[in-house]
């Protein structure tokens, strides 16, 4: 399938047979879709075209409708003052988008010819909690990730951990003074929290502390054993108690190559900084100076030579280009980072490779409760493990009420529980706060995941009672004569579009959004129209039609991470 709505297509290409100045993407931009109803599909402003033909906007809509001959696909066309108006033949539009759907079923598309696409998102720090940051970068990079390869990329998923740098230093000095293996064995990162923050609290008494940290970190970089073993230790313990989280989310990596994965490729890396000239020293650090772009200096190494943050991400930046040629490579992380980003992209073009223009911070906004900031240095945090698992057993509850006789009904609270919360995150553009409420986000009537899946389910249950058998010899387009049926097949042409909207943006709210639009369009149609009615004809044809909105609402929900459970 090509990424664009049918409709839009038949009307661009009616118009560029007849303006000549004008490009099919040109065209294409300024059509407009009418704020109401009787003015038909689509119109076309003429006021751009005013200076080409110097002549009025209405002359001109007037002379290009009257100079449109193909009208085959039309109801009909009429210039209204400077607008042309175009009225689609329902009967020929309804028929060949569905024929679309019904011809390929599992509707495959092919828009981004297999290149690679890097996504950098979820990447928790080892030893600290899985907060609820990250997961909006787990949910929001688990999306995208798939919207990519839907539409024929290759995405490529790497969990870039917190794997390294001074804090895992101050972790086993902890560890050494205050830690006992059974406990963090029993309490994992708990524990592990636990003597960090103790750590932190004894240091400001005794500054020493913070100069055996740094030993022990450079020890590590060097290669020591004892540091090394302790760091892998912490790293295993922290990967079980995200894996538990990823389970929940029915989410995978292609890669878990962390931050440690860069430590014997970054002096190579530092090298070439200093060959071309852009690093300089500032008290023993070394720098890149970026004061000509408005920004802090980025730095590389301190002065003691550890790296830094930036330092694996420069080098990660170097190897993910070299080892997968990506066509963009995303990073999915808090605005917070935005400097961050902003300051080694630049990095990186100061080396002179031109891909640091595909390079893109993908940056949200903050979680709050009713309660406020969801903090995670005082210790009020919400964790994700436990909010993920109240959603289940919520859902759980509202099943014994509604649906007591539901099969699999753990199943389902799972897969609706957990859509309920990551359907809510995606709702709304990225970088707005999202505000967590469980009335609303576990609502199965409003702009929900339950809402979407229950109409999904809904459908099922009709497609059941005939057994799923659709007779397509017996099908008459003509029959679907209704305006609530139009404009149900008008939503599924604009299916494609909204994904590929979603992937240029990286914006996966647009395929959320139309989700519900979808789902009320499906409810007004049924509303109004009886599926199972004796007329063969007619029962095929609404069959046919509702089959194919229960696969667009699953492949959507499915593009958000969210699975469609066939009962509810
Ligand atoms: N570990 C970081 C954090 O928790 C996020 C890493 C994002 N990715 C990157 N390549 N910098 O804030």
């Amino acid at each position: 399938m090509k990424g664009k709505s049918l409709m839009k297509e038949i009307v661009v290409e009616l118009l560029s047979n007849s303006i000549e100045s004008l490009s099919c993407e040109e065209i294409e931009n300024l059509l407009e879709i009418p704020p109401k109803k009787d003015m038909g599909d689509y119109a076309f402003p003429c006021f751009k075209l005013a200076s080409v033909y110097k002549k009025s906007p209405a002359i001109i809509a007037k002379e290009i409708e009257e100079s449109i001959k193909d009208r085959q696909n039309m109801e009909r066309i009429e210039a209204v003052g400077p607008y042309i108006n175009f009225y689609v033949d329902k009967v020929m539009f309804i028929s060949k988008v569905l024929d679309k759907y019904i011809n390929n079923k599992d509707i495959k598309v092919n828009i981004g010819d297999g290149k690679n696409i890097v996504i950098d998102y979820s990447s928790p720090n080892i030893a600290k909690k899985f907060h609820i940051g990250h997961l909006r970068t787990t949910i929001i990079g688990n999306s995208l990730y798939k919207m990519f390869n839907f539409l024929g990329y290759n995405s490529i998923g790497i969990n870039h951990l917190g794997d390294w740098g001074t804090q895992f230093g101050k972790l086993i000095v902890a560890y050494k003074k205050w830690g006992s293996k059974e406990a963090i064995e029993e309490n994992g990162i708990d524990e592990l929290g636990k003597i960090y923050v103790k750590f932190h609290d004894e240091a400001e008494i005794d500054d020493s502390l913070n100069d055996e940290a740094r030993a022990w970190f450079t020890k590590m970089e060097n290669g020591n054993e004892e540091a090394l073993e302790l760091w892998k230790w912490f790293k295993e313990i922290s990967l079980k108690e995200f894996e538990k989280i990823y389970d929940l989310l029915d989410i995978s990596f292609d890669s878990y190559a962390g931050e440690s994965f860069y430590n014997d490729k970054m002096d190579a890396v530092v090298s070439g900084l200093e060959e071309k000239g852009i690093t300089k020293l500032s008290e023993g650090a070394r720098i890149v100076d970026l004061e000509e772009y408005n920004m802090p200096p980025c730095l590389i190494t301190k002065k003691d030579g550890s790296t830094l943050y930036a330092t694996r991400d420069i080098t990660a930046g170097i190897y993910r280009k070299n080892e997968y040629d990506f066509h963009k490579c995303l990073y999915v992380t808090g605005l917070e980072q935005k400097l961050h980003f902003s300051q080694w992209f630049k990095v990186i073009e100061l080396l002179g490779y031109k891909w640091s223009k595909d390079l893109v911070h993908v940056p949200y906004g903050m979680v709050s409760m009713a309660t406020g900031k969801l903090s995670t240095r005082k210790g009020n945090i919400i964790l994700v493990e436990d909010l993920l698992n109240e959603a289940i057993q919520k859902t759980k509850d509202i099943i014994e009420e509604k649906n007591p006789n539901l099969k699999e009904k753990e199943k389902v609270a799972k897969q609706v529980g957990i859509g309920a919360i990551i359907f809510n995150d995606l709702y709304n553009s990225r970088i707005k706060d999202v505000t967590f409420s469980w009335d609303k986000v576990l609502n199965f009537q409003g702009e929900t995941g339950p809402y979407v899946q229950y109409t999904h389910a809904r459908i099922c249950s009709i497609l059941n009672r005939v057994d799923n058998k659709i007779d397509i010899s017996k099908i008459d387009y003509s029959l679907l004569a209704e305006e609530s049926a139009y404009y149900l097949v008008k939503e599924i042409d604009r299916f494609i579009t909204a994904v590929r909207e979603a992937t240029d943006k990286l914006e996966p709210y647009i395929v959320a959004r139309y989700a519900v639009s979808l789902s009320q369009k499906f409810s007004k149609f049924y509303d109004e129209c009886q599926i199972i009615v004796d007329n063969e004809e007619i029962r095929n044809t609404r069959l046919i039609l509702i089959d194919i909105v229960k696969n667009i609402l699953s492949t959507s929900l499915g593009l958000l991470g969210i699975n469609s459970p066939e009962q509810m």
